[in-house]
């Protein structure tokens, strides 16, 4: 493999403030990219912004909006002078209700940071893209928008639709040259967890044949190789990160 892959490439990780983000905005950049993280947290993004260093570039706004999209989109754009890789990977995991307990507000609210957020970046992504005819975008699924979590509907549905959201992009952006691919992890020991109950995480956990969490530095390593020119015939696909949780 090359030795910087990246070099030279312009990034956009989103909700990298913390967690897996802030793992795969650093892997980015030690691989040569310059990235832009766009978090709603903006203290916490102009922290990892300093860990990362280089010229990586801190930027807040909520991904569900569409004009904070836009805005952070054409900054980042103008600064770097170009966009060749999109990490959508900010999301919310919800609360931990059953749908007969379920209120409309919590449904819409991570339907709309999830799925429409990734919807709305990536809109943003390939209308740079389009013309220059390259660029690459990979979505943060997880495993429980292929098998349905129990308690965690919007979670679930709104991953499932950013598997067929990615498959149905990569379509129309295939005479682009424009590579579209998505990720399904299991349990990540990330922040994220601190947000679920204990029972669930250790279920959770449960649940994956390698016994243990995955670590963020392990999908960052699957989205490099998504991000990099060594995934050249990849494109509508959806990687499992599972610890051998995933079954098809
Ligand atoms: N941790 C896991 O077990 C796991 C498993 C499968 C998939 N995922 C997915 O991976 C991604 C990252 O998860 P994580 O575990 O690092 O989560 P995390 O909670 O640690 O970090 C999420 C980041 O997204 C940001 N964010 C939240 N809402 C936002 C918004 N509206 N606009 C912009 N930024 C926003 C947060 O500020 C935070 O920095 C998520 O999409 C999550 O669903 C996580």
């Amino acid at each position: 493999m090359d030795p910087q892959p990246l070099k030279g490439r312009k990034a956009i990780v989103t909700g990298a403030a913390r967690g897996i983000g802030h793992a795969i905005a650093q892997r980015l950049a030690i691989e040569g990219a310059r990235v832009a993280i766009i978090d709603v947290d903006g203290t916490g993004a102009s922290r990892a912004v300093a860990e990362i260093g280089g010229h990586a570039l801190a930027i807040t706004a909520d991904i569900s909006q569409e004009e904070e999209v836009d805005r952070a989109f054409a900054q980042v754009i103008d600064e770097f002078g170009g966009l060749d890789i999109l990490v959508n990977n900010a999301g919310i995991v919800g609360t931990d209700t059953p749908v007969h307990d379920l209120q409309v507000a919590d449904w819409d609210r991570v339907l709309d940071i999830n799925l429409k957020g990734t919807y709305l970046c990536s809109r943003a992504a390939v209308r740079h893209m389009i013309p220059q005819k390259s660029g690459v975008i990979v979505s943060m699924a997880s495993i429980s928008g292929k098998e349905g979590n129990a308690n965690m509907a919007p979670y679930s549905v709104s991953k499932a639709g950013v598997i067929c959201f990615t498959k149905t992009l990569a379509k129309e952006m295939l005479d682009y040259g424009i590579r579209v691919n998505c990720l399904a992890p299991a349990l990540i020991n990330s922040p994220l967890l601190d947000g679920m109950e204990a029972d669930r995480v250790e279920f959770l956990t449960s649940k994956i044949p390698m016994g243990r969490l995955g670590r963020p530095e392990e999908v960052a390593a699957t989205v490099l190789f998504l991000a990099s020119d060594e995934s050249t015939f990849t494109t509508g696909a959806c990687l499992d990160i599972s610890g051998g949780r995933a079954t098809y």
